[in-house]
């Protein structure tokens, strides 16, 4: 960048300004013609949460405006997220009993199962149905994986339980699943199973870049999971770049057809990087603890809300994520800059 071909910022001395980006500031049709990045509805993924036997929607108390759903309100929430031009939906279940092993993932009539083929059945032509492949909403332990004898999640088990559970999730519609999980060589398992059950069709959107963060607290609110520990030994430590790249390196080499960054404002270096480095399509997630810090101060009333959050979602899309998983998805999808 120079400006070594025009006349100088001052020309003869003077004070007056020669070059004037306000220029193209001036106008409301001028800033939409000069706009350099837009993010639009088909961008947005919402989540939806089923909760079994519930019998009313459930507020989840650290995410206000977001609701733990009954089957009947799930299929009413799917449908106005999808009128409003919502891209894509993210489908997570909590099952009323958890285990050791989290078998309510791996059940054909599980929570999630259930939702995906309620969910599809409603809107499946019209949207992309994405499940979330993990056990930390069916373990007891609140870890995403099952544990070996030390207590540690046991890589090359879990990956086994996560491969069935695509199965029974392509099983009930969805047309993407997203491993979350972090363990190694989740991608290619999956995919291996995928493929082998006759669902080549069935994409993948790993989470690749995932961190070990504090962002996800109302998250464990919402899926009425209490961990053990803590999940260091598999999800990354929030200093670290070089370890994303090998991260979504390794799973663009397994087979993952796009892949994501979690959490999405507090990272958006690595969004941008990941971004300039592979040719699949990069999301990032907005989390939960990013949705409740809005709402609350916007509760307070010293941010202004509708504001802040379609600039985060600008902020992310511009960081080089195509798309953005995000809580606010129905609810702005229709108001994005225009
Ligand atoms: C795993 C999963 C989590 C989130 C999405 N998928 C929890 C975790 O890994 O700790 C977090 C999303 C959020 O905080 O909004 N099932």
């Amino acid at each position: 960048m120079s400006l070594a071909h025009g006349p100088s910022v001052f020309p003869d001395g003077g004070t007056r300004p020669y070059y004037r980006p306000r220029r193209l500031r001036r106008t409301p049709a001028l800033r939409r013609f000069t706009a350099e990045t837009r993010i639009g509805p088909a961008n947005l993924v919402q989540p939806l949460f089923l909760r079994e036997g519930l019998s009313e929607p459930r507020e989840i108390p650290s995410m206000p405006g977001v609701f733990q759903h009954t089957r009947d309100s799930l299929r009413k929430a799917a449908v106005e997220a999808v009128d409003k031009g919502v891209g894509a939906l993210m489908l997570f279940g909590i099952p009323e009993h958890k285990d050791p092993r989290g078998s309510g993932a791996l059940d054909p009539e599980g929570v999630l199962q259930v939702a995906l083929r309620d969910v599809s059945a409603e809107v499946g032509d019209a949207t992309v149905v994405i499940g979330d492949i993990n056990l930390d909403e069916y373990t007891d332990h609140g870890h995403t994986g099952v544990l070996d004898a030390n207590g540690d999640v046991d890589n090359d088990a879990s990956i086994e339980l996560y491969a069935r559970v695509a199965v029974v999730q392509a099983e009930a519609g969805a047309q993407v699943v997203a491993p979350s999980g972090m363990m190694d060589g989740q991608v290619r398992r999956i995919r291996e199973a995928l493929d082998a059950a006759g669902h080549q069709s069935v994409a993948i959107l790993g989470y690749s870049a995932k961190y070990a963060s504090h962002f996800y607290g109302p998250f464990r609110d919402a899926v009425e999971s209490t961990l053990r520990g803590d999940r260091k030994t598999y999800q990354q430590h929030p200093g670290n770049i070089r370890e994303s790249l090998r991260e979504v390196e390794l799973d663009v080499a397994e087979g993952a057809d796009m892949v994501m960054v979690k959490p999405a404002l507090a990272y958006l270096d690595i969004v941008r990087l990941i971004a300039d480095q592979v040719q699949v399509p990069v999301a990032a997630y907005q989390v939960s603890g990013e949705y409740a810090m809005v709402e609350a101060a916007a509760a307070k009333g010293w941010i202004d809300r509708d504001q802040i959050v379609r600039e985060s979602l600008a902020a992310i899309h511009r960081a080089g994520a195509t798309q953005v998983i995000t809580y606010w998805a129905a609810e702005f999808a229709d108001s994005l800059d225009r």
